[in-house]
């Protein structure tokens, strides 16, 4: 591309380059955004290998050359042929349509959990088992400020019976009178792939039944063990524990990258690539996008039903013309045989080299009303097709799992969901420290409607544009993706997230503290001193997990150094989307 531009009436004289010749010559690049698909200009985002060699020109000539898809280099020159500057890589980020007609400043970010050291409280009145049993827990008397229960203690068998296990505990627990006073705490092994999913999990129970339930991540470190009592005390509804240091999960923005870095192909071109859910909404996007972004000649579109549809073979058709062929197959990706069988009629000269788990379904209710058949409908595409493509796999560049914002912020009625979404983000890591690839995208909201979000109300869009979660236009999405591919985290989360405005402190889930500001200071109601209470605190009968139980059953009493009745949490998880 080739362009002149020139200064009108502005004193070029001061400047090396004048800023206004610079930006006029970068318009050049706009030119034909306008036809892609996704309405989406693209705009100056890295800046790579800059030189000046004039001054004071006011006007240039400018030489575009596209270097890849997302990045071109430009040549300035006065008009008389001498150097002005050069570029040797610009990276583009694309603007979406809407966000422009919304004249908004977000765009869509890669975010990530990044713990950070919340205040102890004096040890509250506390119990911890080792095993369920609620009816002796009330026959023993008032109970205690918090009850702890190991997510192991739930059921044993492995992530879908633990999850199983725990939406049958909540119920109990939240059905049951007797315990209105007392918070239920789920500490979750940070080394157990199969408690993951109770995070997710227990995140909406928090949302839809705030102050009832606590999630502690823990390392499981007897210096861990000895700081729960305290860190239950700092109100935070989700903790993590790490050598004892007491954490609090928050969301915070990934820096940017190096922008040549993210030009880097994450998987082999030339071998199959895996779509599951490929016939779905964001599987074609992805397809489409795999094809042109990074030259994808093979793909596999699986999916239950959609195989055989218009839409695939129109999509086929089209990817053909790019040189791209399409295969597709009909299978559940949690039925490990069928899989297999997918999996052998990959041509051995095109081996298969990257795994996008796009497979997902949603079946919402809260979760004091899911069934086990509803829990089972979600788990199976993520959990059971995650551990399936984990095993039926090997030789990958790029293993990604699409997850879903749902677990990061427990979105009211979708526990299972989010449950799902958050044994994804562990398995990638699991996967990681294996040395295998692996990543998890907890992705926000698409702007493009899809099979599983047609559904949502537009209630359930005002829930989340309350706490400033907004649609992510396709093509930024994709752009995110493309920069959480070049990246070594295991769990990361793209989402066009409105953190500008400041919201009310109780819409504010406690992930999005330390991003969303709140209208109003928070009211602190600590109690007055010496307003503790004398009050029992019950000890499971076989040994104690956390070091202050005693290690014989029974109630004990104690002094209750902080009423929790009143000093809930100022500001609850009742954040949905
Ligand atoms: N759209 C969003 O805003 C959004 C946000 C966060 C995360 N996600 C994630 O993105 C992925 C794609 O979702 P989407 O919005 O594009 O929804 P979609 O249009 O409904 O696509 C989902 C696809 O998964 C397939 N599928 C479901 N269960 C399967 C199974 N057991 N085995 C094989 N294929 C299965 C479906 O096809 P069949 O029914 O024919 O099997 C469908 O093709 C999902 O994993 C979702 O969790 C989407």
């Amino acid at each position: 591309m080739y362009a002149e531009v020139r200064l009108d009436d502005a004193d070029a004289s001061g400047f090396r380059l004048h800023p206004a010749l610079l930006d006029a010559a970068m318009h050049a690049g706009l030119i034909g955004a306008g036809e892609r698909d996704d309405l989406a200009v693209e705009l100056p985002f890295t800046w790579n290998g800059v030189a000046l060699h004039g001054g004071g020109a006011r006007a240039a000539r400018v030489h575009l050359r596209r270097r890849t898809p997302a990045s071109f280099a430009a040549t300035l020159t006065d008009l008389d042929g001498r150097p002005l500057g050069s570029v040797e890589s610009l990276v583009l980020r694309p603007l979406g349509h809407r966000q422009l007609l919304a004249g908004g400043s977000q765009t869509g970010r890669l975010y990530r959990i990044e713990p950070v050291p919340v205040e102890a409280g004096p040890e509250p009145s506390w119990a911890a088992l080792d095993g369920w049993d609620l009816a002796a827990l009330r026959a023993a008397g008032d109970p205690p400020d918090f009850v702890v229960l190991p997510a192991a203690g739930t059921v044993a068998a492995g992530a879908r019976g633990r999850i199983h296990g725990a939406v049958g505990l909540i119920q109990q627990w939240l059905a049951d009178g007797a315990f209105d006073r007392s918070r239920l705490v789920f500490a979750v092994d940070a080394n157990d792939v199969d408690d993951a999913g109770l995070r997710g999990l227990v995140r909406s129970a928090q949302t839809e039944n705030p102050d009832r339930l606590v999630l502690v991540d823990t390392d499981g470190t007897e210096d861990s063990r000895r700081a729960l009592p305290r860190a239950l005390a700092s109100g935070e509804p989700q903790l993590v524990l790490r050598g004892g240091e007491i954490l609090a999960p928050r969301l915070a923005a990934v820096p940017p990258r190096d922008g040549e870095e993210a030009e880097a192909v994450p998987f082999d071109p030339d071998g199959t690539v895996l779509i599951t859910g490929g016939t779905g909404t964001l599987g074609r996007i992805l397809a489409r996008h795999l094809v042109e972004r990074y030259g994808a000649r093979q793909l596999l579109l699986l999916s239950r039903t959609g195989a055989d549809t218009a839409d695939t073979r129109a999509l086929a058709e089209e990817l053909a013309g790019r040189g791209a062929a399409v295969a597709t197959a009909t299978c559940d990706v949690a039925d490990r045989e069928a899989l297999a069988a997918v999996l052998a009629r990959v041509p051995a000269e095109r081996p298969l080299t990257a795994v996008f788990h796009a497979a997902g379904t949603v079946d919402d209710a809260p979760v004091t009303s899911l069934t086990a058949e509803q829990v089972d409908t979600v788990l199976r595409s993520k959990v059971d097709g995650t551990r399936n493509l984990h095993e039926l796999t090997s030789g990958l560049a790029a293993f990604v799992l699409f997850s879903g914002l749902a677990g990061v912020l427990g979105t009211a009625g979708q526990g299972n969901y989010a449950a799902a979404s958050t044994f994804l983000d562990a398995f990638a890591a699991y996967r990681r420290a294996q040395g295998l690839p692996a990543i998890s995208l907890d992705w926000g909201l698409w702007a493009q409607t899809s099979g599983l979000t047609a559904r949502l109300s537009e209630g359930d869009l005002n829930r989340l544009a309350r706490i400033g979660v907004l649609p992510l236009p396709s093509g930024e999405a994709l752009s995110l993706l493309d920069d959480a591919l070049a990246r070594p985290d295991a769990a990361l989360v793209p989402v066009r997230l409105d953190t500008a405005t400041p919201r009310a402190a109780a819409d504010i889930p406690a992930v999005l503290r330390g991003l969303v500001r709140a209208t109003a200071p928070a009211a602190q109601s600590a109690p007055a001193p010496g307003t503790g209470r004398d009050c029992w605190t019950w000890s499971a009968p076989r040994s104690p997990r956390c070091s202050g139980t005693p290690a014989t059953g029974g109630w004990r009493r104690g002094r209750r150094s902080r009423s929790w009745a009143s000093t809930r949490s100022p500001v609850s998880s009742s954040a949905t989307g």
